[in-house]
């Protein structure tokens, strides 16, 4: 058996966003809110919103299937598949065999992770372990959501905000001390109705009364959220250089949730970070729940922004609630 320390690193991305672009013009027509209102409070000018056939495990799987084609991967050599979704196809199965089947990953377990917006970094977590722990050789990541699948259109608080989105994180080997130097992640679960779908589980089920009453669709207490949000990302970045024994100054790249872009400014501010440092596309997609920093990855990936050895810190806070990050150094 080889026992010889290895780490656990992202080898492939891709990412699959909707066709069909929704503006905050668009948004204007059917609430009443405004570009202007949006814009400045959130960071967001649009969304994409999946087609009436396509589901979360579809582009999921749309996101995998490039993967395999831009990479020459054979789905056949994938150990483990984790989804991250809050918007599942179905409560069960989980979204992530749904996927298996669709791309053709015979040889592969899959599991589901519901973390709301920390979703992926907690299943990067758990696929950096695997690789580490020689369990699994490789792991797909696959963070994918159908917001619009489960937003209020009448609620002006919410719908303006959330938009469709998947991508797909390959994590194989790597030497040690390279790729996913390691994670950190907080729950508490107190504060869980900060943002909830109340029914449709075992506590309401689906009834007529909770239909009627839009109990189905997601419901978030924003401006308590954004606090919370700012505070936690922050910690998440300040325990991980901590505990890697790295400094602000290190880090190259910061890859925050794109929850709202007062909140990844303000983050970046308490942490006496460079804003140009600090990723964003939220403009374009607005906040994809788990999947933002797993197609923030792709977007950098695919512009060349990120170089070998850089110092790469990822950090999400959500719903739970939940919050956490990863500390990487590209290669
Ligand atoms: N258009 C126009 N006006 C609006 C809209 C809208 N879409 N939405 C709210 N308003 C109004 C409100 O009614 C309010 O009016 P009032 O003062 O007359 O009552 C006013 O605008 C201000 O509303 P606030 O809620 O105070 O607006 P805020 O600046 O806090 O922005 C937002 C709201 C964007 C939701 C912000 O609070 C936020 O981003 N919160 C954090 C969200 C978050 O991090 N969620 C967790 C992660 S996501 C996840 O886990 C899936």
């Amino acid at each position: 058996m080889n026992n010889k320390l290895r780490g656990a690193k992202i080898s492939a991305t891709a990412s699959y966003l909707p066709e069909r672009i929704m503006t905050n013009y668009d948004l204007e027509k059917i609430v009443d809110t405004s570009d202007e209102w949006i814009f400045e409070r959130t960071g967001i000018k649009e969304r994409r919103i999946v087609s009436e056939n396509e589901a979360t495990s579809d582009i999921g799987a749309k996101a995998a299937l490039k993967l395999f084609k831009e990479y020459n991967i054979d789905p056949k050599s994938i150990d483990l598949i984790i989804c991250a979704t809050f918007s599942p196809d179905q409560l069960f199965p989980a979204t992530a065999c749904l996927i298996q089947n669709k791309i053709g990953c015979n040889n592969a377990g899959a599991y589901d992770i519901e973390g709301a917006c920390s979703g992926f970094v907690s299943a990067l977590s758990a696929a950096s372990a695997y690789i580490k722990s020689r369990e699994f050789n490789r792991v797909l990541v696959i963070a994918a959501e159908c917001n619009s699948r489960i937003m209020d259109w009448s609620d002006r608080n919410t719908c303006v905000i959330f938009g469709d989105g998947a991508a797909a994180i390959l994590v194989e080997p790597c030497d040690y001390g390279e790729g996913i130097l390691g994670s950190y992640l907080r729950a508490d679960g107190s504060g869980g109705e900060l943002l909830e779908m109340p029914a449709g589980g075992s506590k309401l089920p689906a009834s007529e009364k909770t239909v009627n009453e839009g109990q189905h669709y997601l419901k978030m207490k924003g401006k308590e959220l954004f606090k919370v949000a700012v505070k936690n990302m922050s910690q998440v970045v300040n325990e991980l250089i901590n505990k890697y024994n790295k400094k602000i100054e290190d880090i190259d790249w910061l890859i925050p949730h794109q929850a709202n872009i007062r909140i990844m400014d303000a983050v970046a501010k308490r942490l006496k970070f460079p804003k140009e440092k600090t990723f964003s596309n939220i403009m374009k997609y607005g906040n994809t729940s788990a999947a933002t920093i797993a197609i923030c990855f792709d977007e950098m990936n695919r512009q060349g922004l990120l170089k070998h050895g850089d110092l790469i810190v990822t950090t999400a806070f959500g719903g739970g609630l939940t919050w956490g990050g990863n500390l990487i150094v590209w290669n």
